[in-house]
């Protein structure tokens, strides 16, 4: 059980909280989008355009069981990847699944100028956020045996889970 994995929704902060733990712990840290895209050579917007949903999805299970070998990772997950039950097992066994929970508010703040989110090209950004966290807030609870409030700036959520980290 040596891996954390960051989850929450898009825009809630898993990357910058990631990179700022693994530079004061010394964990590797590992974004999970990032490391699709190395693999394939394509933007995660490209694999939605050319090769839909499905295949990212395809891809990010993948993702999940190749870092599911290895330890002593802290890993922002994708917004998506913790709503799949598969997903949620596999890295469950190698790692603490921690949930950062941000308010509607302050999403749709953050992500209001966002361009490279496929899931959020749409006429109705507001709106389509409130329906994807209304389902996938629980989803998250549910996956999670850690959360941590969000809606702090980075630097305190990511003294949080270093907080997690250390021995009591
Ligand atoms: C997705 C979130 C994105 C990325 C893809 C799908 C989702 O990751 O994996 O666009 O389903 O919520 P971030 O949460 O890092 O933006």
């Amino acid at each position: 059980m040596k891996n954390i994995i960051l989850c929450g929704f898009m825009g809630c902060g898993k990357s910058t909280i990631g990179r700022i733990v693994s530079k004061k712990t010394g964990m590797e840290f590992i974004d999970m989008d990032r490391y699709i895209e190395l693999k394939t050579g394509l933007s995660v917007k490209e694999i939605f355009e050319r090769f839909g949903e499905d295949e990212f999805r395809r891809l990010e299970r993948e993702a999940c069981r190749e870092l599911s070998d290895r330890d002593n990772l802290i890993i922002a997950a994708g917004g998506g990847t913790l709503t799949f039950d598969e997903n949620i097992e596999v890295l469950s066994k190698t790692g603490r699944i921690v949930f950062i929970d941000v308010c509607l508010n302050q999403l749709c703040d953050r992500l209001k100028n966002d361009k490279k989110r496929p899931l959020l090209q749409v006429e109705n950004r507001n709106e389509r956020i409130r329906e994807l966290l209304e389902v996938r807030r629980p989803i998250y609870k549910r996956a999670s045996t850690i959360e941590v409030d969000g809606n702090f700036n980075s630097s305190v959520v990511a003294g949080y889970v270093i907080g997690i980290l250390s021995p009591r």
